[in-house]
C-alpha cells in the first residue's frame, strides 16, 4: 500500500508517522511519500520520520519529494494537510477581523472565509493531478476549512472524504471519564465541520445505551471548564457543543480575549521553529512531547482508521467524517457537506440516519451551510461581490458595513494568494 501526504513537510507529520508505525496491523503502509514544496523542512521531517519507523521496527519505505506528480503517482490514498501561506497567512486571518469586533479565527468567520479562498483552488489543482495519476485513489482531506474544501472536492467529482479530530478527541475524553475503552464509545455527533454537537454518547455502537445524561450528571463541570463555557449553558443544552461553538456562544468574550493575547498563529510559529530544531537532531527517534501542544491530538488514529476502511483493509465500520448530506439532515440541501457518523468502507462514506435535530442547533447549521455555499462560490469564481455575499450570510458578521469593510480587508491581506484580486 502506498500513501502520499501532501504537506508532508508539516511539523505535524511525525504525529501521523507515529500512528502509521503503531497501527501498522490496521494499515500496512509499504511506501509513505511526503510531498512538500519546502525542501528544507521536508528533509528535517523526513529524517525524523525514517527514525520513527526504524525505532518501531516498521519496514515501510519513506520517500520525500518536492515533485507533486511524482509523489502521487501510484498512491492508493492521498492525505491533504496543507496550509496555503503558512502560519503568516493564518496570523492575518486571526487579526484583521478584530477591527470590526468580529472573531479572528482560521476556520470560523471572516478569517475562515479568507482561508477558504486561498485554499480551494490549490486543493482542486492537486486533486486533479491525483486523479490523473490514479483515478481510483482516495483523497482524505484534513486541510481546513474541511467542510468547504470537501464540498469543493466532491462537487468536482473527486473520491474524497473530509476528516477532523474534534470527534475522536471527544471520544477519547468521554471514554476516560466513563472508564471504558475508546472503541466502546460511539458518539451521536451532528453538524458541520467545526460546528458540531455531541447529542448522545452510546456504549458499544450506534444502537447502544445513551449514557450522555449520566456523563453530564457526573462531569458537566469538568466538560464545561474544558470547553471554557459556563456550566449553566451545558445544563441548558443537555448536549456537548464542540469547542468551536465557543466562537458563537461566547463570541464577544472571545473577541475581548483575542484583542489582548498574541494570535494562535504566533504561538504555533514559535513552536514550529522549536520543533524543526529538534527534528534535526539525529538522536531524536520519536514524536516529541512539544507536539502535544498543537491542536491535532489523535489525528493520526483517525487518519489510519479512515484510510484502512476506505482501502478495504479494516478500520472501524462507523466513523465521523465529512461527506454529502444526501437527505440525512432534511433541513439542509442534499449537496451540503455535513460532519456525522457514517458507515465507511471501500465504497466510501454514507451517513447513518440522524434523529430529528432540535431547532436550537438546526437553525445555526442551516445558516452556516448557506454561508459555506456562498463561500465556495466566492472561492471558485472570485470577485469582491461574492466575498461580500458570503460575509453578509455569515451569522457572526451579517451587517452590511462590516461585510463591506471585511471584504476589503480580506482582499488586501490575501492579494498574493487570490488569482482574481
Ligand atoms: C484542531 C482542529 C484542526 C485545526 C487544529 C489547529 O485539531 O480540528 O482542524 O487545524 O486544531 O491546531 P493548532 O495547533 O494549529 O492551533
Ligand atoms: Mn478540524
Amino acid at each position: 500500500m502506498k500513501l502520499t501526504v501532501v504537506g508532508g513537510g508539516s511539523t505535524y507529520t511525525p504525529e501521523l508517522v507515529d500512528g502509521f508505525a503503531r497501527l501498522r496491523d490496521t494499515l500496512p503502509v509499504e511506501e509513505l511519500v511526503l510531498v512538500d514544496p519546502a525542501a528544507d523542512r521536508l528533509e528535517l521531517v523526513g529524517g525524523l520520520a525514517r527514525r520513527i519507523f526504524a525505532k518501531q521496527g516498521h519496514d515501510g519505505r519513506i520517500v520525500t519529494t518536492t515533485d507533486l506528480d511524482a509523489g502521487v503517482d501510484g498512491a492508493d490514498a492521498v492525505l491533504l494537510q496543507l496550509r496555503v501561506g503558512g502560519q503568516a497567512a493564518r496570523e492575518q486571518d486571526e487579526t484583521w477581523p478584530l477591527e470590526c469586533g468580529c472573531v479572528g479565527q482560521e476556520t470560523t468567520g471572516a478569517g475562515g472565509l479568507a482561508k477558504a479562498l486561498r485554499t480551494v483552488p490549490v486543493v482542486l489543482d492537486i486533486a486533479e493531478r491525483v486523479r490523473r495519476a490514479n483515478p481510483r485513489a482516495w483523497i482524505i482531506d484534513f486541510t481546513n476549512p474541511v467542510g468547504i474544501v470537501t464540498r469543493a472536492l466532491l462537487k468536482a467529482g473527486h473520491r474524497s472524504v473530509g476528516l477532523c479530530n474534534v470527534a475522536i478527541g471527544f471520544q477519547r475524553k468521554f471514554a476516560a471519564l466513563l472508564g471504558v475503552a475508546p472503541a466502546q464509545v460511539h458518539l451521536d455527533h451532528v453538524g458541520l465541520n467545526h460546528l458540531t454537537w455531541e447529542t448522545g454518547v452510546r456504549l458499544g455502537g450506534p444502537e447502544g445505551e445513551d449514557v450522555l445524561p449520566k456523563l453530564l450528571a457526573g462531569h458537566a463541570e469538568a466538560i464545561a471548564a474544558d470547553l471554557r463555557l459556563p456550566r449553566s449553558l451545558l445544563d441548558r443544552l443537555g448536549v456537548v457543543p464542540s469547542y468551536y461553538l465557543r466562537y458563537f456562544y461566547a463570541h464577544d468574550e472571545v473577541v475581548e480575549e483575542q484583542r489582548t493575547k498574541p494570535p494562535r498563529a504566533a504561538e504555533v510559529a514559535a513552536m514550529e521553529r522549536e520543533l524543526l530544531e529538534m527534528y534535526g537532531d539525529p538522536a531524536l527517534d520519536e514524536k516529541p512531547e512539544l507536539l502535544a501542544r498543537r491542536g491535532g491530538a489523535f489525528y493520526s488514529e483517525a487518519a489510519v482508521d479512515l484510510a484502512a476502511a476506505l482501502l478495504g483493509g479494516g478500520g472501524s465500520p462507523y466513523q465521523v467524517v465529512n461527506t454529502y448530506n444526501q437527505g440525512t439532515l432534511p433541513f439542509l440541501p442534499a449537496d451540503a457537506v455535513i460532519e456525522v457518523q457514517a458507515a465507511v468502507g471501500a465504497q466510501g462514506a454514507s451517513p447513518l440516519p440522524v434523529p430529528r435535530v432540535d431547532p436550537l442547533y438546526a437553525g445555526l447549521m442551516a445558516h452556516v451551510t448557506a454561508y459555506e455555499d456562498l463561500a465556495l462560490e466566492a472561492a471558485l469564481r472570485g470577485g469582491r461581490d461574492r466575498v461580500v455575499r458570503a460575509l453578509l450570510a455569515h451569522p457572526l458578521i451579517g451587517q452590511h458595513a462590516y461585510a463591506d469593510r471585511l471584504a476589503d480587508e480580506l482582499i488586501a491581506h490575501n492579494r498574493e494568494h487570490l488569482a482574481w484580486a
